[in-house]
């Protein structure tokens, strides 16, 4: 049965968790590979609505399993609110939530770390979620941070002794009060190891497991391809690998168990926090997309930056992931414009260009070359067949294909499960095993 990576094609929120959901009653299980409590997944069906930070957005199908990998830095804490969050509201997880003993853990510490950082670059800051993501990985990169796995050794506070010999002179040369003694945090360790046993597992023999049974595991995504550590827009992206590639590491599965991939693509481009944005509208365009769009963030609710759809990074963004079909969300969201631009190259002093630059300054300084294409002023707002999109929506659809060289082959017209479009016969039915949910098929 195959494997399929869910990956964001831009800076994150691309609509991931919608279409995980969505596409995920095809998979047995759904698996995190990398970042942590940073990410935030919106699902929305019916009148319900769930915000997912940690936990695969699979787990709202009562049929599906779920792991959080090892290459996730993982707040115990967070973890288990949220579990209890979803269990509050109905959502039985026992015997299906499983989570990698050798994920890191993301400590109280790191957020501390991550704060005060963050207060000290002052106007450089990275805009970070002040989740301590950043030096949960440093720990784990230093080799000196703790796994899950280890919040249940016998020398646990020896362990935290040595994590803390390295963060608390950071702390105090950046003037923020003392770590809590290593004693005192191997108590609550130690309970939230506790805590976990019930869903810690050795995640590659469980995936290599599933495997051999031949059951088909979607991998989903967290942030988005430009704020992947080696490919992103660096420094101002997050600390893990966040392009498709980094799901077999991450997952513990061999690359060759992964059979291809879908890239998440917003109509237009967002992103929070710091760092360079193209193509960013900062008037009446901008404010019109961040509210038509609602682009607040689910996990710190901060107003997202919102610019016009940049196929410069697309393109970068497909060399990367090379998906195979790729869903695009939020159309609906530019019904109401009369001119749609779409930048196709970059002009960087006095050049044109067409590659997506690694230099910082570059990228500040690149000016957008835009080709306009015509609005449809009309409402495709839950629209479910390719054949009632406006002509102009399905030729803004088209120019995007044509630019990234990947078929579009879901486009999501609201934020509902049920407000999707799919295109059948593509690579996506054979990636799902033919398994493509009928709620979603648009099959007129
Ligand atoms: P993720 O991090 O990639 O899962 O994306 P987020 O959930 O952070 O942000 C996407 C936002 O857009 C959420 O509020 C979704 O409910 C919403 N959304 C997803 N798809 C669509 C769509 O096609 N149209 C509209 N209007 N909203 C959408
Ligand atoms: P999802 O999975 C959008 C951004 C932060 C900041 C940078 C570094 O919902 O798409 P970090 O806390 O990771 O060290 O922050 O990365 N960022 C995201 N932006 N969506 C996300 O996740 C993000 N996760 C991190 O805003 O610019
Ligand atoms: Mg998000």
């Amino acid at each position: 049965m195959p494997t399929l990576v869910i990956v964001g094609m831009q800076w994150g929120d691309e609509g991931k968790g919608k279409i995980v959901d969505l596409i995920c009653p095809a998979f047995d299980a759904v698996v995190r590979y990398q970042g942590g409590h940073n990410a935030g997944h919106t699902v929305k069906f019916g009148d319900r609505h769930f915000s997912l930070h940690l936990i695969p957005s699979g787990i709202l199908h009562p049929e599906t399993a779920c792991v959080l990998g090892n290459g996730m830095v993982i707040a115990p804490d967070a973890f288990l609110a949220e579990r209890d969050r979803l269990r509050a509201a109905g959502i039985d997880d026992a015997g299906r939530l499983f989570v990698s003993n050798r994920a890191a853990a993301l400590l109280p510490w790191h957020a501390e770390l991550d704060r005060a950082r963050e207060a000290a670059r002052g106007d450089g800051a990275i805009g970070t979620t002040a989740r301590g993501i950043g030096p949960a990985y440093e720990s784990k990169a230093g080799r000196y941070g703790l796994r899950l796995v280890d919040l249940l050794a016998s020398d646990l506070e020896q362990r935290l002794e040595a994590l803390r010999a390295v963060i608390a002179p950071q702390l105090a040369a950046l003037g923020a009060g003392p770590p809590a003694p290593a004693a005192a945090e191997a108590g609550r360790c130690r309970a939230w190891g506790e805590a976990l046993v019930e869903h810690l597992a050795d995640g590659e023999q469980l995936l290599g497991r599933w495997l051999a049974e031949g059951k088909s595991l979607l991998f989903e995504g967290a942030q988005g391809t430009l704020l992947d550590l080696d490919h992103g827009t660096y420094p101002f992206v997050t600390s893990s690998s966040a392009t498709a590639g980094g799901a077999a590491p991450g997952a513990g599965v061999a690359p060759t168990a992964i059979d291809g991939a879908a890239g998440v693509l917003k109509a237009y481009v967002t992103r929070v926090g710091g760092g360079p944005f193209t193509t960013e509208l900062t008037g009446e365009v901008g404010e019109y997309l961040r509210r038509r769009g609602n682009e607040y963030g689910t996990t710190t609710g901060r107003p997202r930056r919102c610019g016009w759809m940049d196929t410069v990074a697309g393109r970068y963004g497909q060399l990367l992931n090379g998906v195979d079909a790729i869903a695009l969300t939020k159309l609906d969201v530019l019904d109401e414009l009369d001119e749609i631009e779409v930048c196709t190259a970059y002009r960087i002093g006095g050049r044109t260009v067409h590659d997506f630059p690694a230099d910082l300054a570059a990228l500040e300084e690149a000016e957008p070359v835009y080709e306009s294409l015509p609005g449809w002023r009309a409402s495709t707002a839950g629209a479910l067949s390719w054949d009632d999109l406006p002509a102009a929506a399905r030729d803004y659809v088209a120019f995007l294909q044509d630019q990234l060289g990947a078929p579009v082959e879901i486009v999501s017209t609201g934020p509902r499960r049920e407000e999707t479009i799919v295109r059948p016969g593509g690579a996506l039915e054979r990636l799902t095993g033919g398994r493509l949910p009928a709620v979603a098929a648009g099959r007129d």
